[in-house]
């Protein structure tokens, strides 16, 4: 199966995503997640990344489609993947299309997982994350059974360095201007799926295996 996630920075993309993955043992692919390794392993696609991503911008298109598209090509994704935060633009969303087309496949579902933006704003603020195995909690909404510890491998969480306050107006300007149109797009492909993204993050998750039908 192979699933992207859409919907605005801090929707619950990535915290539905480790879920989807986990049930369907299928690979959790995060282009943010993919760019916040590389830039504590202070790689040069790292360096790159990080102007962009403290800015709340886009990456640019010809550094996140080829990085994209080289990760679906491994071995691990044979029998499909999530997709967290890509593709974020229409450029993005062909060539993606124009690959799998190569290879006789397509994607199955995009998953749109819908919060208005007064909502996001709160939850930014109590999210903290963990750089090294990318699991993502919230102080309030998902807290970790040790404060500060991430459950699953161990490791400090931090407060992301794009969460500040003004930074997320940002990005939920961005998304508004670049990703949203991908709703129209793949409403128009037939394989928009929108889910409640407001209820408890459980709920949202039920939800989603009813659009999945497993
Ligand atoms: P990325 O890492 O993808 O960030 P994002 O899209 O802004 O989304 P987030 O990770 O902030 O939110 P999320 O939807 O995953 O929410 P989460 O599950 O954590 O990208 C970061 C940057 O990298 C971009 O700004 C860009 O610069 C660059 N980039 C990445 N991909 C790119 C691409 N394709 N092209 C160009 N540039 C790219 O949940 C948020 C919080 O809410 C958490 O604390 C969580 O615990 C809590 N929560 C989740 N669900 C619920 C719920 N139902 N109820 C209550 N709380 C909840
Ligand atoms: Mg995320």
């Amino acid at each position: 199966m192979k699933i992207i996630m859409l919907g605005a920075p801090g929707a619950g993309k990535g915290t539905q995503a480790k879920k989807i993955a986990g049930r369907y043992r299928i690979p959790h692919i995060s282009t943010g997640d993919i760019f916040r390794a590389n830039i504590k392993g202070g790689t040069e696609l790292g360096m790159k990344a990080k102007a962009y991503m403290d800015q709340g911008q886009l990456v640019p298109d010809d550094v996140t489609i080829g990085m994209l598209l080289d990760r679906i090509s491994e071995p691990d994704c044979a029998d499909g993947y999530v997709l967290d935060g890509f593709p974020r633009t229409i450029p993005q969303a062909e060539s993606l299309k124009a690959a799998l087309e190569k290879r006789g496949e397509k994607m199955d579902y995009a998953i749109d997982v819908d919060v208005p933006d007064e909502a996001i704003v709160t939850r930014m603020g109590g999210r903290r994350a963990c750089v090294s195995c990318g699991a993502t909690y919230h102080i309030v909404f998902n807290p970790t059974k040790q404060e500060g510890i991430c459950d699953a491998c161990g490791e400090k969480l931090v407060l992301r360095d794009d969460d500040k306050p003004e930074t997320v107006q940002n990005r939920l300007g961005v998304y508004h201007d670049q990703t949203q149109p991908l709703i129209e797009y793949y409403r128009n492909e037939g394989i928009l799926r929108t889910v409640d993204g407001t209820k408890d993050l459980n709920e949202v998750f039920e939800d989603i295996i009813n659009v999945l039908g497993a």
